[in-house]
């Protein structure tokens, strides 16, 4: 009898592997058909890059790192995974990072929605491929956030978040400003011949002080913070900017979390319910966040099988308050809310409309972490329900014959004197036909019509590029015009503001209602009634739609052909059909 064989059972190699319940370096062996020997080989080649038998022993924690010269949004990322890694040796664990692919919102063409389903899938397929008890997720600039909860909610490994964090805020001639809200606003007066061209290139040295994300409630602020009202990241998590040793400290505590994450194997399918999805949404009502995270969220539940009802979130939104003051709803910037008490101080103010019970990634619940968070203080940035900065939701669903899946707007953003109003359409066919005719002044428009911009939406543009915030043609902004009422199928950016209906769905691309605008119609925009009418009646359109067939856009190849082919409408979260989850678990907000 040999040692292996003493006792009828065989002694555990040290190349064994039990796939059901394999851990740190032996989870998911390649395939070569021997699995000692897939272990045996895996080891040889890690321990070329040194590592012990020791190191290998310890659960792995894997760290996603989406530095990339193309994004200033993630400079940090090298000081932060320093940070991570400490907080995971401290703890115990292994950390092991490695490279997936980084969308910046400037350096992505077309436009970076187009790349957040990739990211996604990269995110997933790299999280199942590599061994790894759990993963710390590192992004921040807007699609990052989304894509990688969206593969990690798929991937289904324990999983935890972490943002790079906001860039600093700027100065100019004694103005402080940042992205980029002051962008837009700064462009504004330049193309209305407010300040010249040397104003203009000095504005430009100042907006992106540091790096980090947006300094304001843009797309990056608004999912870092319902990021953590969803519980996927540490108590305190969102607000710290990129360049301070909060932001580091932040770091490090996420690595020792995710240590504890992968022991009690916390996988993300109990930490994002339909009850956590609903705080985020609350959340994002509450901070009058970007309307690109309803399309984010949205997204990242449909990975689990939860649907969002736009009607229940018109319903939540109207009895939400918007309670951080923050541009572009507000006045202030995101390092001005991490020193107001960041997110547990809004959670606090928000209490009564959370599930307390909602499971966050420390293995605590929502209602244990604001328990333990630090007391409140006097400030001026989270204001109180009873002292809203607006009374309720920053964002409405609007319904009627222009879109009858839905469409969003931001209305702690928009001009109150035009959220009823009546006007003439002014059409541009796509994104090239308004860039070529805006700034004419032959163009037949005036400040009370309605700017219409057609085929900017998932399949149209593609991946529903945020050019829903159209300039105001030139000639109207040279006379003082600084908001008109303006609708797309297309998204906006969350830094920018003004009376703008977005996602009309379904898009113009597609043959939806949009399509069929002709310049000179009348337009009707209640948001009282949460109402966008085309005040054509039915039989004219259905002789406009047979007149002019409308076919799904296509392409020859590659990813554009899987894009084009697969991409769902905004109200399904602009995901890939085969992406989302065959079956709806759970509908938000409930009844
Ligand atoms: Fe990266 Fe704004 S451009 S967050």
């Amino acid at each position: 009898m040999t040692d292996e064989t003493k006792g009828g059972k065989p002694a555990k190699g040290p190349f064994d592997s039990d796939s059901a319940t394999a851990q740190g370096v032996a989870r998911g062996l390649t395939n070569y058909g021997d699995k000692g020997f897939s272990l045996f080989l895996r080891k040889a080649f890690i321990k070329g890059a040194g590592l012990s038998d020791d190191a290998l022993a310890r659960p792995i924690i894997g760290i996603v790192n989406t530095g990339s010269s193309y994004n200033p949004c993630h400079g940090n990322a090298p000081q932060l995974i320093e940070a991570v890694k400490r907080g995971v040796m401290l703890a115990g664990g292994l950390p092991m990072d490695f490279p997936t692919i980084s969308v910046h919102e400037s350096f992505s063409q077309p436009t970076s929605m187009y790349l957040r389903n990739l990211m996604s899938m990269d995110t997933e397929e790299m999280i199942r491929a590599q061994p790894m008890d759990a993963v710390v997720l590192i992004g921040g600039c807007d699609k990052t956030v989304p894509a990688q909860l969206m593969g990690a909610a798929s991937a289904g490994v324990p999983a935890i978040q972490l943002v790079t964090g906001s860039m600093l805020t700027g100065s100019h001639r004694g103005e402080r400003v940042g992205a980029c809200t002051d962008c837009r606003r700064y462009w504004g007066r330049y193309r209305a011949e407010e300040i010249d061209a040397v104003e203009i290139a000095d504005v430009n040295n100042q907006l992106v002080a540091s790096v980090g994300t947006c300094s304001v409630m843009g797309t990056a602020s608004t999912m870092a913070c319902i990021t953590e009202a969803l519980g996927m990241m540490v108590a305190g998590g969102a607000s710290a900017p990129a360049v301070t040793a909060d932001r580091v400290r932040v770091a490090e505590r996420t690595g020792a979390t995710a240590v504890a994450m992968a022991a009690s194997r916390l996988t993300p399918d109990r930490i994002l319910t339909g009850k956590s999805i609903e705080n985020a949404l609350r959340v994002l009502l509450a901070i009058g966040g970007s309307t690109n995270g309803i399309v984010h969220l949205t997204a990242i539940a449909g990975r689990l099988g939860i649907d969002i009802d736009l009607a229940g979130l018109d319903r939540i939104s109207r009895e939400t308050p918007v309670l951080v003051d923050l541009k572009p709803s507000g006045q202030h910037y995101m390092e001005d809310f991490h020193d107001a008490g960041g997110m547990p101080a809004l959670l606090r103010e928000l209490r009564p409309f959370l599930h307390l019970d909602a499971l966050t990634v420390s293995g605590r619940t929502l209602g244990e972490e604001l328990d333990a968070a630090p007391p409140a203080f006097k400030q001026d940035v989270i204001r109180t329900a009873a002292s809203p900065i607006y009374p309720v939701g920053g964002l409405a669903v609007l319904r009627g014959n222009l879109a009858p899946g839905g469409a969003i707007i931001k209305q702690s953003a928009a001009n109150p004197k035009l959220m009823e109003h009546e006007g003439r359409a002014v059409v541009f066919e796509d994104a090239e036909d308004m860039a070529l005719r805006i700034d004419d002044d032959a163009l037949d428009v005036t400040a009370d019509d309605i700017l219409v911009l057609k085929r900017i939406g998932p399949t149209g543009a593609p991946g529903m590029p945020e050019a829903g915030y159209m300039p105001i043609p030139k000639k109207l902004a040279r006379a003082g015009v600084k908001d008109m009422v303006r609708i797309s199928d297309g998204r906006m950016s969350g830094t920018a503001a003004g009376t703008i209906v977005l996602h009309v769905t379904p898009e113009s691309a597609i043959g939806g209602p949009l399509a069929y605008v002709q310049n000179g119609d009348r337009i009707r925009l209640s948001v009282a009634q949460r109402e966008i009418a085309l005040l054509v009646d039915d039989a004219e359109l259905a002789r406009r739609a047979a007149a002019k067939p409308i076919t799904r856009p296509t392409a020859e190849r590659g990813y554009r052909k899987l894009f084009l082919q697969t991409v769902t409408q905004a109200d399904q979260g602009v995901d890939f059909d085969f992406l989302r989850a065959g079956v709806t678990n759970d509908t938000v907000p409930k009844k």
